[in-house]
């Protein structure tokens, strides 16, 4: 005996097919009114369930990875900072790098776009099915220093596990605490081993990074492992955000 529509909901429901459950009425409309072959009405249905579950994946991936917008390099003005390295910004953003394991280092001065590139990659990599964490450096390590232990490894497998690792605004306080340099010297390490892609933005010049570290044999390791198998993008420029709040209160920009 055949069930009826509400029954097929139910069975819909229990079988957590929501994709199906969400279209259904439209397709057997669709069906009666074309008189299409069942094969035909099935293909489109079992379509609808894949296409549902496409979509809840990759919001899911989008939440896990710490970004707070869908950046894209979509209306990035590359006329306003001539000097950026336009196409290794591109290069990154094909992910062959993620696919070979290496790092990338985006270093220069504030408000010329390091962050918006590096969550352009990381986003784009989210859409391609990769895991990608976001941190933003200072707050995730001070978050991790309050931390219970067992939070703390959670989270340390979380970084170490995911495709990417964005690690942004690098030594923004300079000087990082010991916590934080052993949590770093950690991430760094295990990513190398496994690999993994570490893409890193700062404000500080790479030469000053080992005084930031404090003690050298571990500033020397972080180092080699982060320059090793890694792209150096140099962000020379205005600031952009200096050009919005110039335009907001309607004053001059600082001349270049
Ligand atoms: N060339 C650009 N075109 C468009 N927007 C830009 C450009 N450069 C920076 N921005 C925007 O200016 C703001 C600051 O950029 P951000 O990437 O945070 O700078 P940084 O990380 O280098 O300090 C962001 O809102 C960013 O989207
Ligand atoms: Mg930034």
């Amino acid at each position: 005996m055949s069930m009826t529509l509400n029954e097929i909901e139910r069975a819909l429901r229990a079988l957590r097919l929501s994709g199906i459950r969400a279209t259904l009425e439209t397709r057997v409309l669709q069906a009666q009114a074309s008189g299409e072959p069942f094969l035909d009405t099935f293909s489109l249905i079992l379509q609808d369930e894949l296409d549902r579950r496409r979509s809840r994946l990759m919001e899911r991936r989008y939440q896990l990875s710490g970004l707070d917008e869908r950046a894209t390099l979509t209306d990035f003005d590359w006329r306003f900072n001539p000097k950026l390295p336009r196409q290794a910004c591109f290069e990154l953003h094909t992910l062959k790098f993620l696919a070979a394991g290496e790092n990338a280092l985006i270093i220069g001065k504030p408000g010329t776009g390091k962050s918006r590139v590096a969550k352009a990659i990381a986003y784009h990599a989210t859409l391609q099915g990769h895991e990608v964490r976001v941190l933003e450096a200072d707050s995730v390590f001070a978050q991790y220093a309050l931390s219970e232990a067992a939070d703390q490894q959670r989270q340390l497998r979380s970084w170490v596990e995911a495709d990417l690792v964005i690690l942004d605004d690098l030594f923004l306080a300079r000087r990082i605490s010991e916590a934080a340099s052993e949590v770093l010297q950690t991430l760094v390490h295990q990513r190398y081993k496994a690999r993994r892609s570490l893409v890193v933005t700062s404000n500080r010049v790479v030469q000053d990074w080992g005084k930031y570290l404090g003690d050298n044999t571990m500033a020397t390791t972080i180092l080699d492992r982060l320059m090793h198998r890694s792209h150096l993008l140099e962000f020379e420029g205005r600031s952009y955000r200096m050009k919005e709040a110039a335009s907001k209160f309607g004053t001059q920009e600082p001349p270049r």
